[in-house]
């Protein structure tokens, strides 16, 4: 009601003024014309009786009739004959006596000049108001006298109060009819805008507001921005990353959620050993946790993690450093095998890479997987310390986890992160439970990929399962109220790698490694540092080196390529006959150039620590990445890392996440031997002036893009969400007051 008057009385106090400033034009108007027309009559009414009146003027007698005759038009209510010295000659009944000839005959000497012919003036009576008109009557040249004619202005009045009151009532009818139309009119234009600005709170704006809402957008993400500008300074390290955690995220503590832990505890006959276990994902994450602390939520693999947690089974990290929390979940057998080994890595893993291994769907793990990623999801829950935490979900062995989590914890920012392939939508969709998998992952605040590649097959995967909208500008799938934003993030390493500070010098690391090989201390040396997984394509690696060997007979005798392969998902047939074939494999190519005690692959099936693995990259000329598919592959990185020498040269498939970085590298199609051996041989000719220009560049690329980075853009985009969120949480909330 209040507002419909604010809207209604400046409409109706416009339109009044409008009515005054009419009604007094126009009055003024008329009265002019009115007059005008007056005069014109009595002028004419003199006229007509002009001859008569100069005829009998000088006998008078017949002057009294005559005046009598002109007032017969009912606006002139008397006449009068004045002399030319001033005297009445003869005068109507009703001619007021106030207006004496003398005095009539005066004011038109000085108003109309001593010749002018006609005069006129308004004055008031008793009756009302009157207009007095003078005009000059002559004879043969010669003026006889001064007829005067008194009109009655009465009807004037009359007139201007019809006209008044006709104004008052066309007002009247004008401003309630204009109020009416635009009380309707702005009634049901309201309740559309209402309705598009409630859409486009919803995050579906019709087109008259993607503009606005665009805007609103782009404002928000350059206030982001800018934040974030503010603590651009320098390259990114723990220390930036603290800064932007405390800068964009008041400090919360993170969440992590990831299957493999970053500490394993096994029991060994030496009594209870920490592990490192072999995971680019470990690799990449362990630091970061470091720099922001909190609680990694993962699965208590080992023998003696048991052993080593407190009462909520958490145990803090790094052993003697540490500065943040392990939350272990112990799994049984049966769980372990359906959600682990079963649906995560014999159904998703070959089902996002291009490895030709078939995928494994067996409903049982699929049942597994979906208990098992609640139970994470329930402790995550537990461990969180606000209504709305930052949780980092990791990888394809927690799809389900996301929308789980945003059940209990509506408000959370839940970054999930994909560290492996997307396939195309076609091959997606041969997932039995493809659907629930999107649902799933549509419950994170964030999903991020690699690569942009993976990133768009993710968003087709969902444009062709699921029920939602692809907001292709911002790349962004819309659920009812709800946005999932869609980015690519390409993973790193930490930099400087704290394995390299503390590692030997490569002197040190080429004598020690050729040394443990058996090998001449001049020996040509490349590695390769791989899980045991039919991806890494290490079955072409060593064919690449046979090729090598067949094609480059100076290598023969002098180079070796030492292979570390760490025993994974050994429970997993495929994995177990991969094994077998690696090893027949290297066997066959060893004799083929076996001489004296040299042999060309030295295979290394044994899990290493990361300090052996550094001692390797250090101590290699080469180091070849074969992976036949991989979302990034920190092994490259490393490797990169590793040489502060600027020495050493990286042999890398075009098949990685890391090819589209790593440009220095010499990129290679693992599946074609000759080019890959090619390659090979060029690496071990290469100059050291061209080794150490490739290097540095991939080094300052890695340096600058390292995991603090990564960490810090999700961390300053998740903020940036959470401010939108909340800018549009309170708009959301104030909508009710628009119905
Ligand atoms: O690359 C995928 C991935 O899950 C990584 O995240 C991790 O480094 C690696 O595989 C380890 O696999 P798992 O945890 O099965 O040993």
């Amino acid at each position: 009601m209040r507002r419909v008057a604010r809207f209604l009385i400046p409409l109706i106090g416009g339109l009044a003024l409008l009515a005054i400033v009419g009604y007094v034009l126009l009055t003024r108007t008329t009265s002019r014309w009115f007059e005008k027309d007056l005069e014109l009559r009595g002028r004419l009414a003199v006229e007509s009786a002009r001859t008569s009146l100069a005829t009998h003027w000088a006998d008078r007698a017949q002057l009294p009739e005559i005046l009598a005759d002109i007032t017969r038009d009912e606006r002139i209510m008397a006449a009068a004959a004045c002399g030319t010295d001033g005297t009445l000659v003869a005068a109507t009944d009703a001619y007021p006596e106030q207006f004496t000839c003398a005095s009539l005959q005066r004011r038109m000497a000085d108003e109309a000049g001593s010749d002018g012919t006609a005069w006129s003036m308004t004055s008031e009576l008793a009756s009302g108001a009157v207009r007095v008109s003078a005009t000059r009557l002559v004879r043969e040249q010669r003026a006889i006298g001064t007829v005067v004619l008194v009109h009655d202005l009465s009807y004037l009045e009359r007139r201007e109060a019809t006209t008044r009151n006709f104004l008052l009532v066309a007002f009247f009818i004008l401003a309630l009819g204009a109020a009416i139309v635009t009380l309707l009119a702005a009634r049901f234009a309201w309740r559309g805008w209402t309705t598009e600005l409630r859409q486009a709170l919803a995050g579906n704006p019709t087109r008259d507001f993607r503009p606005l809402v665009r805007d609103v957008r782009t404002l928000v993400e350059r206030l982001a921005g800018e934040r974030e500008e503010g603590v651009r300074a320098g390259p990114w390290g723990p220390e930036r990353l603290r800064n932007a955690l405390n800068e964009h995220l008041q400090g919360e503590r993170v969440v992590i959620l990831a299957n493999r832990e970053p500490y394993i505890h096994e029991k060994t006959p030496d009594g209870i050993r920490v592990v490192h276990p072999a995971s680019g994902l470990v690799t990449a994450l362990e630091p970061v946790m470091r720099a922001c602390s909190g609680v990694w939520v993962a699965h208590g693999s080992g023998t003696a993690d048991r052993e080593t947690v407190d009462a909520h089974d958490t145990v803090r990290v790094p052993p003697g450093e540490e500065s943040y929390a392990v939350r272990r979940v112990w799994l049984s057998e049966a769980e372990e095998s359906g959600y682990y080994y079963g649906f995560s890595n014999e159904g998703l893993w070959p089902l996002c890479h291009v490895a030709h291994t078939r995928p494994v769907f067996r409903a049982e793990d699929w049942a597994h997987y979906v208990r098992v990623n609640q139970r994470f999801a329930d402790a995550v829950c537990e461990e969180v310390d606000s209504d709305d935490p930052v949780v980092l979900v990791q990888d394809y062995h927690f799809a389900l986890a996301p929308k789980m989590i945003r059940e209990k914890l509506p408000k959370a920012t839940i970054l999930t992160f994909w560290h492996i392939p997307w396939p195309n939508s076609e091959r997606f969709g041969i997932c039995p439970w493809r659907e629930e998998l999107l649902a799933g992952l549509l419950g994170s605040s964030i999903v991020g990929f690699h690569t942009q590649q993976h990133c768009n097959n993710f968003v087709d995967s969902v444009d062709a399962f699921m029920e939602s909208r692809i907001d292709r500008e911002t790349t962004a799938i819309v659920q009812g109220d709800r946005r999932t934003l869609v980015r690519p993030y390409p993973i790193s390493i930490e930099w400087p790698v704290h394995w390299v500070a503390e590692a030997p010098s490569i002197e040190d690391c080429r004598a020690s490694v050729r040394r443990e090989l058996g090998l001449q201390p001049d020996a040509l040396l490349g590695v390769g540092i791989d899980r045991l997984d039919y991806t890494k394509g290490i079955e072409e690696r060593l064919s690449a080196v046979d090729q090598l060997l067949e094609r480059y007979p100076e290598f023969r005798g002098r180079f070796t390529f030492a292979q570390l392969a760490a025993p994974s998902r050994t429970k997993i047939p495929h994995y177990r006959d991969l094994n077998e074939r690696i090893e027949a494999l290297a066997e066959r190519i060893n004799q083929k150039w076996a001489k004296g005690s040299y042999k060309p692959i030295a295979l290394l099936r044994t899990h290493h620590e990361p300090a052996t693995v550094f001692r390797y990259y250090r101590a290699a000329e080469l180091c070849y990445v074969s992976s036949l598919h991989d979302g990034m592959n920190l092994v490259a990185k490393e490797f990169v890392a590793a040489h502060d020498d600027e020495q050493g040269v990286l042999v890398l498939s075009q098949f990685t996440g890391a090819a589209r970085d790593l440009t220095e590298a010499l990129i290679v199609n693992p599946y074609d031997f000759q080019q890959a051996s090619d390659a090979l041989a060029a690496a071990l000719r290469m100059p050291a002036d061209e080794q150490r220009i490739r290097m540095r560049s991939m080094r300052r690329l890695i340096a600058e893009f390292n995991v603090y980075r990564w960490a810090g853009r999700m961390v300053v985009d998740a903020a940036g969400l959470r401010r939108k969120e909340r800018l549009f949480g309170g708009l959301r909330a104030s909508r009710a007051s628009f119905r």
